[in-house]
């Protein structure tokens, strides 16, 4: 019961701000260069929606890195609603067909994760949402949401920052939110030896670093102050939050000061290279392969077959899952070395951060692959899909690791109860392990002796069948209502998440382990101890760093 209660007013509070544009207050201004946005007041809150912040990717700009917008018009323009979504991969219907699939699920996919339409692939354009009435002169801190969906789809219309603000109003913390626009799947994670001679990999990431540096220029006429600017994010979200802690040789350039990251740190990646297969597919199904310039030639497509050259490829809900055809790879210039020995090296951002999991990452991962239902078809799909390159003996301990007794696998700590198939606890233990929950504590056990830094672990929404706490439940907590919601604007605020009312989160320390915990009972959380499949996931992060996906 109260289970459902909560997803139904996360839901409905979700519904409800975005449709009350009550009576029409006078619509705010903002001057820009010599530009005149106006806005639209909502609430206590004024938002301006869909402001170009680089020109448009499109013609001679496709696959290229993003160019500042020119300084804004002596004219008005109107920011009243969400610019288009930026293309997005068609999962062929992956999760949703299914009817196996449970409400919760569907609700998280619908809310966060639905289909983006419109999307254009003129799509570079930001939101700002700040306080109304805020005195000139006033230097709010600021927080830079980067929405998630793998790196294939999403975009900022579905996440309300209203919601945030509004809220920080109320604690008398108030902060301005911003929300950028990235590229997404091959028009802005192209891979190939092409795009790295190119030097044009990892656009959708540059995107976010230009919509960064846009708010160094212009947060201030919103009354935001660009030295207190956090970067936050959930899923590839929260992955390009860790890349923007590791990009520049992990100099952050004033352009932010913390990071909040949310089921995504340290990315197990390897070269941009291992995306040429799925390059070649594109280049042979456009027509381009008999080309000297492939990547001009696809530069010069009609986006509608380029887009539906695009869609063939795997997408992360499909039987490939995190050996995702298009993501942020190792491209020698943004990221210019495997994630992981980035930070062994220590290149990474010295900022406060905040990094958490829900308890059962891989299981929204798992699902495509239920047709793995033997031990030796876990070894092969391991090897066929995920790491190639593996030896037989690492296969072997991974798979003594991560055996097939299903009271061991994900979601966890529902004895024999969720097993799809034999093997689909163990898969989706492994490959959350793997991929979200092993480099959160890699990132912790390297970093947090020098860096304030807190962790979480989300056990929320546990009794959804086959899924348990899966992966973006934690969205509920923050675009809904929830303590993690008011631990996020502390941290905007004060560099820590601590606040009144809250139950006291102790920093990550190596000797202590403890972890902010958010539970479905009565006593909705708890401090508990960072120390759950030691030997699994030292082993797993280890494979990764040496076979990156
Ligand atoms: C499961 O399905 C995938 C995708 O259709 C296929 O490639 C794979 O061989 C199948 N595996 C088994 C064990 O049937």
């Amino acid at each position: 019961m109260l289970f459902s209660a909560r997803i139904g007013a996360a839901l409905i509070f979700v519904g409800a701000t975005s449709a009350s544009i009550l009576p029409r207050a006078p619509d705010p201004t903002v001057q820009l260069d010599s530009g005149t946005f106006t806005g639209r007041k909502l609430g206590r809150t004024d938002r301006f929606l869909g402001i170009p912040f680089a020109k448009p990717p499109t013609g001679d700009l496709r696959f290229r890195r993003p160019v500042s917008v020119d300084s804004y018009e002596a004219r008005s323009y109107d920011a009243s609603a969400y610019g288009p979504a930026c293309p997005q991969h068609d999962f062929h219907g992956a999760v949703l067909e299914s009817g196996l699939v449970d409400n919760v699920v569907s609700n998280v996919i619908n809310t966060f994760w639905a289909v983006f339409t419109p999307d254009n692939e003129d799509c570079l354009s930001l939101n700002v949402i700040k306080p109304s009435n805020v005195p000139s002169g006033t230097k709010l801190p600021v927080v830079v949401w980067i929405y998630g969906g793998g790196f294939q789809i999403g975009g900022t219309a579905t996440y309300d920052g209203t919601v945030i603000v509004e809220r920080s109003i109320q604690l008398n913390e108030p902060v301005v939110y911003v929300s950028m626009n990235y590229r997404l799947g091959a028009f802005g994670f192209l891979a190939s030896q092409e795009v790295k001679d190119a030097k044009v990999g990892n656009l959708g990431l540059y995107d976010q670093r230009e919509a960064l540096h846009w708010v160094q220029k212009y947060i201030g006429a919103f009354g935001g102050d660009p030295a207190k600017v956090t970067i936050w994010g959930e899923s590839a979200g929260s992955f390009s939050v860790g890349l923007q802690m590791l990009a520049n040789g992990g100099d952050p350039q004033g352009l932010f000061r913390a990071g909040f990251m949310q089921s995504g740190t340290i990315i197990p990646v390897g070269d941009i290279t291992h995306g040429q297969k799925y390059y070649d597919a594109i280049v042979e199904d456009t027509g381009c392969a008999g080309e000297s310039d492939t990547l001009q030639c696809l530069r010069a497509l009609p986006y509608d077959i380029l887009k539906s050259a695009a869609d063939q490829t795997p997408s992360i809900l499909g039987y490939e899952s995190l050996a995702a055809a298009w993501a942020p790879r190792v491209d020698s210039e943004f990221i210019t070395d495997v994630p992981h020995a980035l930070v062994k090296q220590g290149k990474i951002a010295s900022v406060p951060f905040v990094a958490g999991n829900t308890d059962d990452e891989g299981t929204l991962f798992a699902f495509a692959s239920r047709n793995v239902t033997t031990t030796a078809e876990f070894k092969g799909y391991i090897k066929s899909v995920l790491l190639p390159d593996i030896s037989g003996a690492d296969l072997d301990t991974i798979a003594t690791l991560y055996p097939a007794d299903i009271t061991r696998g994900s979601p966890y700590d529902t004895g024999i109860l969720n097993a799809l198939t034999p093997q689909f606890k163990r898969i989706a233990s492994l490959l959350g392990d793997a991929v979200l929950t092993g480099p959160r504590r890699f990132l912790l056990n390297e970093v947090s002796a020098k860096q304030n830094s807190w962790s979480f672990l989300s056990k929320r929404f546990k009794a959804t069948p086959f899924f348990g706490s899966f992966h973006a439940t934690d969205l509920f907590q923050v675009y809904g209502a929830g303590e993690l919601q008011d631990y996020v604007i502390n941290f905007v605020n004060n560099l820590d998440p601590n606040g009144q009312h809250l139950r006291a989160w102790p920093k990550y320390s190596t000797s202590s382990r403890q972890q902010m915990t958010f539970l479905d009972s009565i006593i909705p959380t708890s401090v508990t101890v960072d120390n759950y499949r030691v030997a699994q996931i030292d082993f797993v992060v280890d494979v990764l760093s040496r076979h990156p996906l």
